[in-house]
């Protein structure tokens, strides 16, 4: 018999540009656990109405008939998760700057978040998971074993977004960037439905004068904490 950690649930929201893909992605590898960026979630279903034909990508028979047939697959390629729509790799797709106002906007969308939350809790079922997003531990796993709130002052975010952007080689302003990452965050924080903000239980950790190093070893002292805490025996009983 042995004592192990619980495969925990762990949820990291905030808003753009706060650090929470690059921290998540180094918790899970760290943990062993599955990482689920929600966000290219939202992103692909945002790809997929634009490209339908239909001249209005907000349509709501159209988002209906997209979330109806929708198969979103999260798939590793050396060591890099891939994002698998309806069996086409939009990995790259869903990073266009023009994708992330669309995203914003069809999230806030009833049917969308439904068929996304379901989808997003049955990747999170059986534990083991790190999940970034906006509403992970508000709305979609309410009851995680560990919240984060990530945020960090708005020029700071917008900084970090364009380096981004421009270091993949697209050519964008930086104003713009800001100017589009301030309006993301209006959107995302006051919309009725599963409205970015931090759970009441959440650990909230302002990255602006932080290192990644620095954010990810402070997660894992919460984290190594809660794990110890719900240890659970393993093993032949003799
Ligand atoms: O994290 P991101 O920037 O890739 O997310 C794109 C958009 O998707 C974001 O503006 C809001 C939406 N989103 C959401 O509403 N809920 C989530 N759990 C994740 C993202």
């Amino acid at each position: 018999m042995t004592l192990e950690p619980r495969r925990l649930v762990i949820t990291i929201d905030g808003p753009a540009g706060s650090g929470k893909s690059t921290v998540s992605k180094i918790l899970a590898k760290r943990l062993g656990y599955i990482y689920v960026d929600t966000g290219a979630m939202y992103r692909a279903v945002a790809v997929l109405a634009r490209d339908s034909g239909e001249p209005n990508p907000l349509d709501e028979p159209l988002l209906e008939a997209i979330c109806s047939e929708l198969d979103l697959r999260f798939v590793s390629k050396n060591g890099e998760p891939r994002l698998l729509a309806n069996g086409r790799d939009g990995t790259e797709e869903i990073r266009k700057p023009e994708i992330s106002s669309l995203a914003s906007a069809v999230s806030a969308r009833e049917v969308v978040r439904e068929r996304l939350s379901d989808i997003q809790r049955s990747m999170g079922a059986a534990g083991g998971v790190v999940l970034e997003g906006r509403d992970m531990g508000t709305v979609v796993f309410p009851d995680a074993d560990i919240k984060f709130f990530l945020d960090a002052g708005p020029d700071i975010r917008s900084q970090r977004r364009y380096l981004e952007l421009e270091a993949k080689g697209e050519k964008v302003a930086p104003a713009e960037v800001h100017q589009q990452m301030l309006e993301r965050d209006r959107n995302d924080r006051n919309r009725p439905l599963a409205p970015l903000k931090a759970a009441a239980d959440a650990i909230v950790v302002d990255s602006s004068n932080l290192k990644i190093e620095e954010v990810v070893q402070l997660m894992l002292d919460h984290i190594g904490a809660k794990r110890e805490a719900h240890s659970v025996m393993v093993g032949e009983n003799d």
